[in-house]
């Protein structure tokens, strides 16, 4: 199809193109005819622009105009000119184009939906029809700030001597981790391929291989249960390293955020980031992702009622439980029903209840004001730093428990106390523990993955207490969540193999999972260790948007599904028997 090409875009005429003759090619926004002058607004991912057309000069072009729907293809060419109305609210709204000549490259039909983001529309018909939510300026906005991460990334990695190499997306099953994804083969009938959670054991070929620095923005999948921050495929950018320590990989990781904060948002970070060990992060802040844009740190005081009178704090020494709280700055005007409500929130984290106190100037207020001792709230005064005004929430429980539930807590507060600005904390998160103790598996799995390396001092507890085995893994928290996470790798077969064995592998197993690694380990691994960053989750930080999904050009929803075209869907039963499977699942409908 032939037809004139654009000079211009439609969202960068201003009045110094005034008496400018333009081409413009794009969708029609809006019709307004006003029976003397018919207005359309014509859009391209740079903006919209006014034009117009006069019937009683133009009847042929009018007639046209008026037979087409919004959404509709065209060209159109003509002379820029002032508007009559200005609408400062729009960047070309002190202009308009006088129609001369305009062309129909494609008539729509009028759209489910106002291509608009004032319309409010839910999120399955935004993504049944993603590919006119995606017309939209502020998809238009979050997508094109994604490429422009992913070029910089690409810039920076390799200014830092990286190479990037693809890995494979057809893989073996390994145990740990998430669910896999698996894909029938078909030459090889009863075996499949998985694809990848992440290509955490092939970096660490490539690193066996000497390629000393990789990256790869790499597409990863985990069969898991859905939630606002996790998407079934996303993108991860994967680093590893070659000779280095925990330190070179955490500097040269805030390298990359200074560059991308200040190329894209002018804002300058400062590093060092905090750092915080896993356990503080759990004490002070009830999470391994703590926010820290506001304070509410919590104070453990289990010492100060150690001869309580009060039966729930009586018991929880008892129990060896912890008693932990929240200063709330100014909160003793929550009101009783406030309070209540705020006690029902942290019901579901499993705190049965929780205990408030109003510091005031008349004195303290709270149903239990009457159980404590003097000493004991004068305690609970200096531990907390109270002034009048404030309010304290204390919990009883054990220790996992009460952190975590106080840990909610906080981002409850936080979020009705309006105490979420709009500023960027980073902070790592340092020494998780190596082993997670699993009551339904019955046996210690790996925390991060099983090739995560011990902290040199703790590998004497891999004998005798491997739950205290603090691992060298780290995590990069922004604003309360998790935006990547790594370690430092284990590098002999030795240490591998006995890291596997507390893991409930027996070196067949292992072998039969991992052999490809342990046999690579053998003919000379270097130190070496890497990250991975959920870029989704920082382009979504980064742009302000409200979900992982709105930074993804076709996501799945929270059930899993693709609606624009209809996976997972099912299949023809020769496709079926080409691959040597058989269904035991009763047909649907
Ligand atoms: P990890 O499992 O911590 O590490 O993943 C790294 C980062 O990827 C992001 N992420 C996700 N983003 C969206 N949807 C998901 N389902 C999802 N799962 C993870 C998170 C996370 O911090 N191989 C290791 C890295 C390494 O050790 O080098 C790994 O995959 O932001």
């Amino acid at each position: 199809m032939r037809f004139p090409k654009r000079t211009a875009y439609c969202g960068e005429l201003r009045p110094t193109d005034v008496g400018r003759r333009v081409v413009l090619n794009g969708w029609i926004a809006r019709i307004r005819d006003l029976g003397g002058v018919i207005f359309l607004d014509i859009r391209d991912h740079s903006g919209l622009c006014q034009a117009l057309v006069r019937p009683a000069q133009q009847p042929e072009l009018a007639r046209r105009v008026r037979q087409l729907s919004t959404e509709s293809v065209i060209w159109l060419e003509g002379t820029v000119q002032e508007r009559e109305n200005p609408n400062p609210a729009l960047p070309t709204g002190f202009v308009e184009i006088a129609v001369e000549h305009l062309g129909i490259l494609n008539a729509a039909s009028p759209p489910p939906f106002p291509i608009s983001d004032e319309v409010p529309l839910t999120e399955e018909v935004r993504l049944r029809y993603r590919y006119l939510d995606l017309r939209r300026p502020i998809m238009q906005r979050y997508l094109r700030t994604r490429h422009r991460v992913y070029q910089i990334i690409h810039r920076y990695f390799d200014r830092h001597g990286f190479v990037e190499i693809e890995t494979p997306l057809l893989t073996r099953s390994t145990p740990e981790g998430a669910r896999d994804f698996l894909v029938p083969s078909r030459l090889h009938p009863g075996r499949f391929y998985a694809l990848p959670q992440s290509p955490q054991l092939f970096k660490q070929l490539l690193m066996v291989a000497g390629f000393d620095r990789y990256v790869q923005i790499v597409k990863c999948f985990r069969d898991e249960d859905l939630r606002a921050d996790r998407q079934p495929e996303f993108t991860q950018v994967d680093v590893e390293m070659a000779f280095v320590e925990r330190e070179d990989i955490l500097t040269l990781i805030e390298g990359l955020f200074v560059e991308l904060w200040y190329e894209l948002l002018g804002i300058e970070l400062r590093t060092p980031f905090p750092r915080l060990s896993y356990a503080d992060a759990m004490m002070r802040y009830g999470s391994d992702k703590p926010d820290l844009r506001y304070d509410l740190a919590i104070q453990t005081v289990t010492d100060l009622f150690a001869d309580t009178q009060f039966a729930i704090f009586q018991s929880a020494h008892r129990l060896g439980h912890v008693i932990a709280g929240i200063r709330v700055e100014g909160g003793s005007v929550l009101s009783r029903r406030e309070l209540e409500e705020l006690a029902e929130s942290v019901r579901p984290y499993g705190l049965p209840g929780m205990v408030w106190l109003k510091y005031e100037a008349s004195g303290w207020h709270s149903p239990i004001a009457k159980h404590l001792q003097p000493s004991e709230f004068e305690a609970l005064r200096d531990r907390f730093q109270l002034r009048h005004g404030d309010l304290l929430l204390l919990a009883a429980a054990p220790w996992q428990t009460c952190y975590s539930a106080l840990g909610a807590l906080r981002q409850i507060l936080a979020r009705r106390l309006g105490l979420l600005s709009a500023e960027y904390r980073f902070v790592w998160i340092l020494d998780f523990p190596l082993f997670e103790y699993s009551a339904t598996e019955g046996r210690y799995v790996a925390r991060h993955h099983p090739f995560t390396a011990p902290l040199e001092e703790d590998i004497p507890l891999l004998e005798t207490a491997p739950e205290r085995v603090r691992a060298q893994a780290y995590d990069v928290v922004l604003n309360g969540e998790e935006i990547g996470g790594g370690s430092i790798r284990i590098h002999t077969a030795e240490l591998q193999q006995k890291v596997f064995t507390l893991l409930g592998l027996s070196p067949e197993q292992a072998h039969e999972k991992f052999g490809f690694l342990l046999e690579a380990f053998r003919y000379g691994a270097p130190p070496h260790g890497g990250i991975a960053l959920g870029l989704d989750r920082i382009v979504m930080l980064m742009t302000g948007a409200e979900s992982l999904r709105d930074v993804i050009a076709f996501p799945k929803t929270t059930s899993g599904l693709s609606l624009v075209d209809g996976a997972p869907a099912p299949v023809e039963p020769e496709q079926l028997a080409e691959l040597g499977l058989v269904l035991s699942i009763p047909k649907e409908g």
